[in-house]
C-alpha cells in the first residue's frame, strides 16, 4: 500500500487585488458533496483522531499552517499545509489527525459525501484491526 496522502496544485490567479484559487473537477477528483471549515483551533489542540469508512476528502490551509498526520495501517505520513492553493487528498479508510495550528489558521474540508457519524471510525485499535483486514 502506498504512503497516504497525496498534494495536489490549484490553480491560484494573483494580482494586486489579491489570491483566487480554484477548486474544480478534475483536479478535485471527486464530487463534493459538503465543504466545512475548521478555524479558531486553540494552540496546542489537535481535530481529527478518526478515519472514514467511504468519505474521500481535501484539506486545505486556505489560512495559517498546520500539520496533518496520516496512517493506512502500513505506513504514515506527515504534511505541513501552509498554502491554499496546495490540498491534500485524503482517501477512505485513512487515519488522520491535525495539529500544530498557527494562530488564526483555516481549514477548507471538501468532503465527497454529506455528513454520516456511521461513516466514522473513531477507535484506533478497531480502525487498525478493519484496515488490516483482521474484522
Ligand atoms: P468531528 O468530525 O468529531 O470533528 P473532528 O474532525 O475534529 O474530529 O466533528 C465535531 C462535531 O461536529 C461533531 O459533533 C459532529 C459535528 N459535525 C457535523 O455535524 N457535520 C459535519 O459535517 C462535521 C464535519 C462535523
Amino acid at each position: 500500500m502506498a504512503a497516504p496522502g497525496r498534494i495536489l496544485t490549484f490553480p491560484d490567479f494573483r494580482d494586486s487585488r489579491g489570491d483566487l484559487i480554484v477548486f474544480e473537477p478534475p483536479t478535485v477528483p471527486f464530487d463534493v458533496r459538503r465543504v466545512y471549515i475548521l478555524r479558531g483551533a486553540p494552540e496546542g489542540s489537535s481535530r481529527g483522531g478518526h478515519a472514514h469508512r467511504e468519505l474521500r476528502q481535501l484539506i486545505v490551509a486556505a489560512e495559517g499552517a498546520f500539520t496533518v498526520w496520516l496512517e493506512n495501517g502500513d505506513s504514515s505520513s506527515i504534511f505541513r499545509l501552509s498554502s491554499p492553493s496546495q490540498g491534500l487528498l485524503i482517501e477512505a479508510m485513512t487515519w488522520r489527525e491535525l495539529r500544530e495550528f498557527t494562530p488564526g489558521a483555516v481549514a477548507v474540508v471538501l468532503a465527497s459525501e454529506i455528513y454520516d457519524e456511521a461513516d466514522y471510525i473513531r477507535d484506533h485499535e478497531t480502525y487498525l484491526r478493519q484496515v488490516r483486514g483482521d474484522i
